[in-house]
């Protein structure tokens, strides 16, 4: 493993169920959150945190419709951009199992296509990149925990994590942008499908919890997935008010 690359990765398959019947004719990912098509946004995050080398797994009956959207990403200032495409809705760590050869022994950010930040996440990259081993990941409190990945925490260490849980053991939610070395690959063969039917990247994450390398931090600002009804209208406004506010 090099000291210095990280490469990216960004999450745009599944079927965008919940969206239904928008993801009938689209890709949930290449909705509309303000004025752009909503995969904009987690790649500009990386882009701005310093990442240029990055993969896009996408999924469906629309993954061509990402190469016209992005070609070689070159609008975006990259030089080019990879991509792969999952079979099916096996779940967030299945989709990042298919970048394994594309991050070979480097580092990783992944980062989920429907996830959108206000701040940059770049102080939160370097603070990884000066971690020798391990995963690291962002944490927000929420009003609605029950809907995300929840961490439990004693004092300052995360000692758990479950997804959606019915009685969450804190106010935190898992955001979707995790870091990782390159132990998440035997983490990842080892896994079992959860009572779902998916691969999870909550049980990746308790891997390392487990081996006591996981980091964590809070993320300041906002922070919206756009995965639901709700949350794309609220996305949508809250990407319009801070672009308004940048001029
Ligand atoms: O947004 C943060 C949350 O994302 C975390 O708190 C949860 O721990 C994590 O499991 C995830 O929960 P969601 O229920 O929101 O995940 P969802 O199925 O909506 O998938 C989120 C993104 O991951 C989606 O926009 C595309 C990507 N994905 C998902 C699945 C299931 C894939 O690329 N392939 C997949 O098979």
């Amino acid at each position: 493993m090099s000291e210095k690359t990280i490469k990216g990765v960004i999450l745009a398959g599944g079927l965008g169920t919940r969206l239904m019947p928008l993801t009938k004719i689209t890709n949930k990912h290449l909705l509309p959150v303000y004025n752009r098509p909503m995969i904009h946004w987690p790649l500009l995050t990386l882009i701005e945190a310093g990442i240029t080398d990055i993969m896009i797994v996408t999924g469906g009956s629309f993954a061509g419709d990402f190469l016209q959207l992005l070609g070689n990403g070159r609008e975006l200032g990259l030089r080019d951009l990879h991509y792969t495409y999952q079979e099916g809705e096996g779940g967030i760590a299945d989709a990042l199992s298919l970048a394994e050869d594309f991050v070979d022994r480097d580092r990783v950010v992944v980062i989920l296509g429907d996830n959108i930040f206000e701040n940059s996440i770049r102080p939160h990259v370097e603070a990884y990149r000066a971690q020798r081993t391990g995963a690291k990941i962002l944490l927000r409190e929420v009003p609605d925990p029950q809907r995300f990945g929840v961490p439990e925490l004693d004092g300052d260490r995360v000692v758990g994590i479950e997804e959606k849980p019915r009685q969450p053991k804190s106010s935190f939610a898992v955001t979707g942008v995790y870091m990782y070395d390159d132990y998440v690959w035997e983490v990842i063969h080892g896994l079992e499908p959860s009572a779902r039917g998916e691969l999870e990247i909550t049980d990746v994450n308790n891997a390392y919890v487990r081996r006591g390398d996981l980091t964590w931090a809070q993320v300041d600002g906002w922070w919206s997935d756009a995965g639901t009804f709700e949350s794309l209208i609220q996305a949508g406004q809250l990407v319009r008010e801070r672009e308004r506010a940048r001029g």
